[in-house]
């Protein structure tokens, strides 16, 4: 039996994160993943470059049964606070759009970045090997990994959600928090394409079209580009609003979300020739603009010819249905192409301030495994590095 002052399982982002914090605070961490190399998700984030924070980071921008979770952590390891670490390590960034930002080089750079903190911190990783049988008594936890036991005094877990389970993602941090007692709030895909069966499936000859729209579900709205494909829509707008969407709720987007409300009766009076046809395809790509026109037309609402010779309040109907086109998706794509898993471990049972579960002395739970889900857009790292950092700073202090 090999004793430490912390296991962590999964070497994540938040994993990662907690056990450089806790390492140079003089813990000795031992980070164990099933995987061969750490933070694959990293790797692949943001197509390569990873969007690693948000510069407009707030609690108000993650889906929580508690949103006023997230805060504490947040507030004292900041988007500001991950931004001086990269600067430290010398690595090149930009802001691309909406406050996210990503490095000019690879997503290498930060693990690599990541890496070299836990080496500061004489963190022990072991790779290649999945973690088993799990047991707590006499306030410590010990874990069985290839031919090997260890045990310590505290047990982070930190082995994220099932979303894409090709790259190695399970459900094992919620098997271990159940068998700790703590409750799990159902896990679901987000940040995922949502698909369309029925009428709906007219969208499908848009496949690869893509426009910037509102798409709102319930209270929640986003204005991002939304993409057709050959299943439904995808983009950011629908992946934002997918973390929201629950199955049978109506979708509902705004195509034109920057035109007033009466934009095709004033239309018709500056210029009374033209068709509604040529003023969608003005405004929207053009096939995006056909396939609205035939369903408009599929709905009777008449609009043949030129402005001049449509009622104003047939202009009104359909200003008013390209502002407001709902549908019910029939699904979503799942965990298997969810970027992150929405729901997970209730933070009833968690404190905010150190991650620490209430019941059970010495047992974290940090990163995506947590009930704590964030917009799309950098702000899933910066929960994986406040939470870890969180952790980190608590582990075995006095
Ligand atoms: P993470 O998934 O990073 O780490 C969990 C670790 O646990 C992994 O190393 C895994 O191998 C290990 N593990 C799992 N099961 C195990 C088991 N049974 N035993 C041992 N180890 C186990 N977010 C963002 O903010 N900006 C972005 O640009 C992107 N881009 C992006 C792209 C894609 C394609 C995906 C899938 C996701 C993103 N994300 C993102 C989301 C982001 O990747 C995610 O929120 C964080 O990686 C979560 O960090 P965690 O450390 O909690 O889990």
């Amino acid at each position: 039996m090999e004793h430490y002052d912390a296991i962590m399982l999964g070497a994540g982002a938040a994993g990662l994160m907690c056990a450089a914090v806790a390492g140079q605070r003089g813990k000795r961490v031992l980070l164990i993943d099933h995987a061969d190399r750490p933070g694959k998700k990293i790797l692949i984030s943001g197509g390569g470059r990873c969007n690693f924070t948000n510069i407009h980071t707030s609690h108000e921008r993650y889906l929580s049964a508690n949103r006023h979770f997230a805060k504490s952590a947040l507030a004292r390891y900041t988007a500001r606070d991950f931004i001086d670490l990269v600067d430290r390590c010398g690595i090149a960034w930009h802001e691309k759009t909406l406050g996210q930002l990503f490095c000019d080089g690879s997503a290498g750079q930060i693990v690599d970045m990541l890496l070299a903190e836990c080496a500061k911190g004489d963190v022990e990783l072991a790779l290649g090997n999945a973690p088993r049988d799990v047991d707590h008594a006499d306030g410590r936890f010990s874990v069985s990994f290839g031919q090997r036991r260890a045990n310590a005094p505290a047990l982070v877990l930190a082995t994220g959600g099932p979303s894409i389970p090709k790259m190695g993602a399970t459900g094992f941090a919620y098997d271990l928090a159940r068998q700790f007692g703590l409750k799990i709030v159902e896990p679901r895909p987000a940040l995922v394409p949502l698909t369309l069966g029925g009428g709906d499936v007219l969208f499908r000859a848009l496949s690869g079209v893509a426009a910037p729209v509102e798409a709102a579900c319930g209270k929640a709205a986003f204005r991002e580009a939304a993409l057709f494909t050959h299943r439904g829509l995808s983009g950011p707008a629908i992946l934002q609003i997918s973390s929201y969407w629950r199955p049978g709720e109506t979708v509902a987007i705004d195509f034109l979300p920057d035109r007033a409300p009466d934009w095709l009766i004033e239309a018709k009076r500056a210029r009374p020739r033209v068709t509604v046809r040529k003023l969608l395809a003005e405004a929207l790509p053009a096939r995006l603009a056909d396939s609205l026109v035939e369903r408009l037309e599929t709905e009777r609402l008449g609009l043949d010819g030129e402005l001049a010779n449509i009622p104003d309040r047939k202009l009104a109907a359909a200003a008013q249905r390209l502002a407001r086109w709902t549908f019910v998706p029939n699904g979503s794509e799942g965990f298997a192409k969810a970027e992150v898993t929405a729901g997970g471990i209730a933070t009833a049972g968690l404190s905010s301030q150190t991650m620490a579960a209430r019941a059970v002395p010495g047992l974290y739970a940090i990163g995506e495994a947590v009930d704590v889900t964030g917009w799309l857009g950098g702000y899933n790292f910066q929960w994986a590095w406040a939470s870890g950092a969180a952790a980190g700073e608590a582990i075995g202090a006095a």
